[in-house]
């Protein structure tokens, strides 16, 4: 566990964070709803209060730039861990998924999970001062958000079933609500999985090793990266930051982003031009818990719900978490993933779309240097990724 010594040795050696990067360009500080309405696509705003009171919001684009009816077609595009809706138009129209869907003539709806900056709020809790509102991780994002934002827009649109597309966490969303509320799956006309995770024994990801490696001794870990809200300027994540990035060519505002130092990206796929952009809505907020948890993925091997160690008598009726069944996600799901993905690995992938069973079929990405958030804001994301997307979107 090299990556540990190197960070404590680091943490005697530097004293105080260096400071977030702030955005210079535009786009970095308009909100999602301005960027979309800025490029000339119809913008809405929707919010969902789910059954436990955290208010979400969705934002929309109903149709493409050239078109006047909304598309009967709608399309739940839900981000990963650290991120949020705007995942998916910050990369510009060319490039982002949000906009290239639009214009395919789909009925787009961002997701937004409770906790990020676009869904920090609730009916009766406040995130600032209530330690209550963190006490979540992404399984009650995927029992109880997803499945309200797809009640909302299938009500809205009064139409039977949608799409679903996921990148990282909004994949491990999509699992949890596929297998604890099986139901839904009736609701997916089909899936798509962007760098799905589900196993995380065989993660590359550094930072992620080093959460992991605390795990165990858990008071240390929120002592350390907080207690409730997953804190991106926390001291850790910076050295953490600043040690990797030492040895690398790489832009050194990235070295500052938990984002990119967590997940991994592809130096030759970065488009430099926008990361004003980029860094002025990543990371965009989550709870501790969503990082502790995947942590506990890491070490257990498993894939199942939150381990609260003593605890889990109380609150499952067993002293093991329960593990989500994989058998139980009926809706046709397509798996994307790519070789140097540092959070999803291959055998991990290879191992979760076997326990999914004829549901899964799965895509190697053509490109081997292709890493995590590269699904995002790869240059070449729309040709060696969405086109493939749309492509199966047409079929069901
Ligand atoms: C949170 O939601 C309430 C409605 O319950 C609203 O009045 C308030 O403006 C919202 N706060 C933020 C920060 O969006
Ligand atoms: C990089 O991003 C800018 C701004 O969105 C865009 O104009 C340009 O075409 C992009 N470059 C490439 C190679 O994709």
């Amino acid at each position: 566990m090299q990556p540990v010594l190197i960070l404590f040795i680091s943490l005697f050696l530097y004293s105080s964070a260096s400071p977030i990067v702030p955005a210079d360009d535009e786009d970095g500080h308009l909100t999602v709803p301005e960027i979309i309405t800025k490029y000339g696509y119809p913008a809405e705003v929707h919010n969902v209060v789910t059954s436990d009171g955290y208010i979400l919001t969705l934002h929309r684009i109903p149709h493409g730039k050239n078109m006047d009816t909304v598309s009967t077609k709608p399309v739940l595009v839900q981000h990963g861990l650290l991120s949020s809706s705007a995942d998916w138009v910050i990369t510009g129209v060319e490039h982002g998924l949000g906009f290239i869907l639009a214009d395919e003539g789909y009925d787009v709806w961002l997701g937004n999970g409770r906790g990020n900056y676009n869904s920090r709020n609730h009916t009766t809790l406040d995130p600032n001062t209530d330690a209550e509102f963190w006490h979540f991780s992404w399984h009650e994002i995927g029992a109880i958000d997803i499945p309200a934002m797809i009640d909302h827009i299938l009500e809205t649109t009064g139409q039977p079933n949608l799409y679903y597309v996921g990148h990282s966490q909004g994949t491990t969303v999509f699992y949890v609500m596929a297998t604890t509320r099986p139901e839904y799956n009736d609701k997916i006309k089909a899936h798509f999985s962007l760098a799905p995770i589900a196993y995380m024994k065989h993660m590359t990801s550094p930072l992620m090793q080093i959460l992991a490696y605390f795990v165990g001794p858990i008071d240390a870990l929120f002592e350390m990266i907080g207690w409730n809200e997953f804190l991106p300027n926390n001291e850790l994540i910076t050295l953490a930051g600043e040690t990797l990035c030492k040895d690398e060519e790489v832009t050194q505002e990235l070295c500052s982003n938990v984002l990119f130092v967590m997940c991994g990206y592809s130096p030759s796929e970065l488009n430099e031009t926008i990361l004003p952009v980029l860094m002025g809505h990543l990371p965009a907020g989550a709870s501790t818990r969503q990082v502790v948890h995947y942590g506990q993925e890491i070490v257990s091997g498993y894939f199942r719900q939150y381990d609260f160690g003593d605890d889990n008598m109380d609150v499952y009726g067993s002293s093991e978490p329960p593990s989500y069944d994989l058998s139980l996600i009926t809706a046709p799901s397509y798996l994307f993933y790519s070789h140097n993905d540092w959070m999803a690995a291959e055998v991990d992938v290879v191992r979760l779309c076997e326990e999914m069973g004829d549901s899964c079929n799965k895509f190697l990405v053509s490109e081997d240097s292709f890493n995590h958030l590269d699904y995002l804001i790869g240059m070449r994301a729309p040709e060696l990724v969405y086109a493939k997307v749309i492509s199966l979107m047409a079929r069901h």
